[in-house]
């Protein structure tokens, strides 16, 4: 369980579930943790979110552990350190399983891994010095980035893994201490290239751009309602043309959305077939994660359905907003 402001309520809940690990990201958190633990005649299981100070190579948003941000207990200013001292306190209401360190998203190469292992395995094995015991676990995170566009190329997970394992080994070998179990935390490679969203075009218009050439801007009937992530981290998606093919030149476009910003656009740059008209169907990638999730009902748009879809056959496993489901909450 994760998040830098945990109500009581669901630490509360997180306990009586029997939550296997719950992150802790503040010192008032381990207090309020341990005093929920105490109450319920149980023992939570933690790890300490840490902050090693490595500039993930992705947008600053989807970025966690430069110092500047939210998340965790710094590394350099020694709080990591000062929280383990005040879980350990805490015994027997906690338990310290490990350390954890999340470095950001959209991570295509394990550099920014190694440099955080490197610092956070310094950290585990001080720790192991300072109050003699060495720490069963450890988590890296997560952030593993997934193709959006033909331009990102991912690692196969096989030789992350290894890559990851090799660079633990060594670091542990390094601080004289026993390898951890490690574990991870993938996000959207699991569910992002699961799902793609399929649009309906409304209007297409051509405009003049600086210097003669001209762009494409197709209208769909979504946006930033159902993917905010290219107006919030400037992410690049790609876009095709489906239900019907084209021999049709391809154009420079850029596909938006319906929405009241100008910002609000769905595929920054893609070359489409000049002859889209309305009622095509364009289909964007690498949607099932950060989109729905992220999703609102902004300028009171419906949100869609999801429809799973195996061996030909469709299903709709969350049915799309109605009208009256906009208006269900208003007293
Ligand atoms: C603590 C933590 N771990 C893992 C993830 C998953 O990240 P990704 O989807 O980039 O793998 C996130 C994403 O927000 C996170 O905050």
């Amino acid at each position: 369980m994760h998040g830098n402001n945990k109500s009581l309520a669901e630490l509360e809940a997180a306990v009586d579930y029997g939550v296997g690990r719950i992150i802790v990201d503040s010192f008032e958190e381990i207090d309020r943790l341990a005093a929920v633990a105490a109450r319920l005649g149980r023992t939570a299981s933690v790890l300490v979110r840490v902050t090693v100070g490595v500039e993930a190579h992705t947008h600053e948003f989807i970025a966690t552990a430069h110092e500047d941000q939210k998340f965790g207990f710094s590394l350099a200013s020694g709080a990591a350190a000062e929280a383990v001292r005040r879980i350990l306190a805490h015994a027997p209401h906690l338990r310290l399983l490990g350390l954890h360190s999340h470095i950001g998203s959209q991570i295509f190469d394990t550099s920014g891994y190694e440099v955080s292992a490197r610092r956070i395995l310094r950290l585990h094995a001080e720790i192991a010095r300072e109050h003699g015991i060495e720490m069963p676990e450890l988590d890296l995170g997560g952030g593993f980035g997934i193709a959006y566009t033909s331009e990102h190329d991912p690692l196969p997970p096989k030789s992350l893994a290894a890559e990851m394992a090799d660079i633990v080994d060594r670091e542990c070998r390094a601080n004289g201490v026993g390898i951890p179990r490690i574990s991870i935390e993938p996000g959207r490679a699991i569910a992002g290239p699961s799902t793609f969203t399929l649009y309906q075009v409304g209007t297409v218009k051509q405009v003049r751009l600086d210097g003669g050439a001209s762009r494409s801007y197709v209208s769909v009937d979504g946006g930033m309602s159902d993917n905010v992530r290219t107006a919030l981290y400037d992410a690049d998606f790609s876009c095709t043309l489906a239900g019907r093919a084209s021999n049709a030149t391809p154009v420079l476009t850029r596909v938006v959305g319906k929405h009241c910003e100008s910002g609000d656009i769905v595929v920054k740059d893609e070359f489409l077939p000049a002859d889209i008209v309305a009622g095509d169907l364009l289909a964007v990638p690498g949607t099932g994660a950060y989109c729905r999730a992220l999703s609102s009902q902004y300028n009171h748009t419906p949100r869609p359905p999801v429809v799973a879809v195996r061996d030909g056959k469709a299903r709709v496993i969350v049915r799309r907003e109605t009208v009256e489901d906009l208006l269900a909450l208003d007293v």
